[in-house]
């Protein structure tokens, strides 16, 4: 049995890995380790929570007593970073929690594993480390760090720090770089879960500046399995970019969404563009493809509309979203923050 501490498992991509994990195999044993932030949903979990090879407590990455109790309780020999502030608007807003969550948190943990001697630390971060792409050219792994914004460095400076403790102590890290992740339980913040959202609420569509931007879209279970992959088989010390070759302008995003739910694009709105906001971001992920046979398995035209129809049959668990303890969370950054053009 291999005993998994899988932190902000209750999140997006975290629950989904759970789920996937408990589903396909019975050698984990995960223990979810998530504070619950307004991102946090155990709703997410239903379907893993009675399962004997799952635990879950509720708890910050950042209380050093938990983490050691945790380590020594279960056992954990293998760690799966997913807990972090995840959305660069609210980063932008304020700083201070993406500094301690993402960067102290990642610390406190990679500091735990070492104390007792962890086979694997799988640290899952983002291609926003490195910055922003021009027209031309893609991410590699080799790509120099340029994070813009306070999201962004926060996950790069983890990142760094992961992969020192693998340099220095020779901590097996091994460090995954994924572009941005849609599907079933994606909080109403995000670009695709909030679009749907206001489409279906009958709410103006804010579209940041030209609404131009491109985006390298995955299916969040493509990611997962890749996360399965590199945690089990990446060489220490290395980092593998993961991308499913899916570049979208958002306005294309935004209108295709539309154009599945019946609507038309007079529902649009241009607003304010977002500080500081990264041009292109686009993958090449090779480098797993060819190490370790990874690839994606979902088409994105195919796969969004599976999205939108989950968003559609699950009226539920996003209602106890927008109008429950956690309903100033579902806003469009746009109405408070960024001013009308
Ligand atoms: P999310 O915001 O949906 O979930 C984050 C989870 O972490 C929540 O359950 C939250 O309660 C928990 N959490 C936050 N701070 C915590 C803390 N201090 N202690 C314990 N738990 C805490 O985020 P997501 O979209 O599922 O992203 C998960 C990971 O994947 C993040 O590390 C993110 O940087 C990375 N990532 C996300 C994307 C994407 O497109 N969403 C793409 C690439 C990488
Ligand atoms: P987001 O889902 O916040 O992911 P990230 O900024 O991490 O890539 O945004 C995706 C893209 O969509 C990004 O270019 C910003 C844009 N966007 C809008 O135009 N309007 C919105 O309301 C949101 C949330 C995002």
């Amino acid at each position: 049995m291999k005993k998994i501490l899988v932190t902000g498992g209750a999140g997006f991509i975290g629950s989904n890995f759970i789920n996937y994990m408990l589903k396909s195999r019975d050698d984990v044993f995960i223990v979810n380790l998530d504070k619950l932030t307004y991102a946090g949903n155990l709703e997410n979990l239903k379907e893993s929570e009675a399962n004997s090879n799952y635990t879950f407590i509720k708890g910050d990455i950042c209380n050093f007593e938990l983490v050691d109790y945790i380590f020594n309780k279960f056992g954990i020999k293998h760690v799966i970073n997913f807990a972090a502030e995840s959305h660069v608007d609210r980063s932008i807003l304020g700083s201070e929690i993406f500094f301690q969550s993402n960067v102290i948190g990642t610390n406190i943990l990679l500091e735990a594993a070492r104390r007792y001697q962890v086979e694997r630390f799988l640290q899952i971060s983002t291609d926003e480390v490195y910055g922003s792409l021009g027209p031309e050219g893609l991410f590699t792994e080799t790509t120099p760090l340029s994070p813009n914004s306070p999201y962004s460095a926060s996950k790069a400076s983890a990142d760094m720090m992961a992969l020192a403790f693998h340099h220095t102590y020779g901590l097996p890290v091994v460090v995954t770089r994924c572009s941005n992740n849609y599907g079933p339980l994606q909080f109403p913040e995000k670009l695709i879960p909030l679009m749907i959202l206001n489409t279906l609420g009958n709410k103006k569509l804010p579209v940041y500046g030209d609404g131009l931007n491109v985006r390298d879209w995955i299916y969040v279970i493509d990611h997962n399995r890749a996360a399965e992959l590199v945690w089990e088989k990446g060489n220490p010390g290395h980092v593998y970019n993961i991308g499913a070759e899916q570049e979208m302008k958002n306005i294309d995003i935004v209108k295709l969404i539309l154009s599945h739910l019946g609507k038309t694009d007079d529902m649009i709105e241009y607003v304010k563009d977002r500080p500081g906001h990264d041009r292109r971001y686009a993958i090449d992920s090779t480098k797993i493809k060819t190490e370790l046979g990874w690839k994606p398995e979902f088409k994105f035209e195919e796969a969004i509309k599976n999205t939108i129809d989950w968003y559609l049959s699950n009226n539920q668990w996003w209602e106890r979203i927008i109008n429950g303890a956690y309903k100033d969370y579902y806003i469009s950054m746009y109405q408070n923050f960024y001013k009308h053009k």
